[in-house]
């Protein structure tokens, strides 16, 4: 377990200019409750906001991300529709997503990841690496061999990055879904996956759960010893909706 907990919002494809507003009543919020100090809160918006977010917003308590890079490895140049590294970090990005399970599900390999990886990481960003089981792999049981496998190929050779890597465990059965684990399964899940971890990769990585979380369900999941915090899509649009997590959690 890391003392460190992770809130971080995931906005997808959505968000206009106004909506920042809800990044600046979340950022309010933590300033005002200073007693929430070992909590990490990203907002993973998309690449259209970054530049007018790194102006507006005050960044104290709040730390901007992407969901996403292009595999091109350069930092600049003639590759249309691509973002770089490079560019997230000019708009004050900290973090990206990588691998999400709705990006893999457009043909996204685990070799584009691993490369990804590393190319996020040498430029100094955090990457929040999703990985996650389908509906037939939990019913056959299947769910540990496949985020391994994930695991093995999107780490292959990123071993000496891993500082820069939380790993957000996300059934993609669960995204968006409303329906999640009970927790004596996550917790056994949560169990074995960091103990894989610290056997192949001898090292601590910060483990987060990510889907259909919500100010409701928070109250079980937080009972999750192992898991470093939360990777939030639809609750985290509205203000109000991510502060009553992180309130619930910490009450
Ligand atoms: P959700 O999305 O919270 O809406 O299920 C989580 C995610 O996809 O990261």
């Amino acid at each position: 377990m890391h003392l460190k907990k992770y809130f971080i919002a995931n906005w997808k494809m959505n968000g206009l200019k106004k909506d920042l507003n809800q990044v600046e009543n979340v950022e309010k919020f933590l300033l005002k409750n200073k007693t929430l100090g070992n909590l990490k809160c990203v907002f993973c918006i998309p690449y259209t906001l970054l530049g007018f977010a790194s102006c507006k917003l005050i960044l104290k308590k709040v730390i901007l991300g992407a969901q996403n890079i292009s595999k091109k490895q350069t930092d600049i140049g003639a590759f249309t529709g691509c973002i770089s590294p490079y560019m997230i970090k000019n708009f004050d990005g900290k973090f990206t997503i990588i691998g999400h399970s709705e990006i893999r599900s457009e043909g996204e390999t685990d070799k584009d990841i691993n490369l990804k990886i590393a190319l996020a990481a040498k430029r100094g960003l955090k990457v929040i690496l999703c990985v996650g089981d389908t509906l037939k792999d939990f019913k056959n049981k299947n769910s540990l061999k496949i985020v391994k496998k994930q695991l093995n190929l999107c780490l292959k050779n990123n071993k000496k990055y891993l500082k820069n890597i939380l790993i957000a465990y996300e059934p993609i059965w669960s995204i968006g879904t409303g329906v999640i684990a009970q927790n004596i399964y996550l917790e056994d899940f949560l169990f074995k996956l960091k103990k894989y971890l610290k056997l192949k990769f001898k090292k601590n990585i910060p483990l987060l759960y990510g889907g259909s979380v919500s100010s409701k369900n928070i109250h079980d999941l937080k009972k999750l010893d192992l898991c470093d915090g939360f990777l939030i899509g639809g609750a985290s649009l509205k203000s109000k909706n991510f502060i009553d997590i992180i309130k619930n959690y910490y009450n």
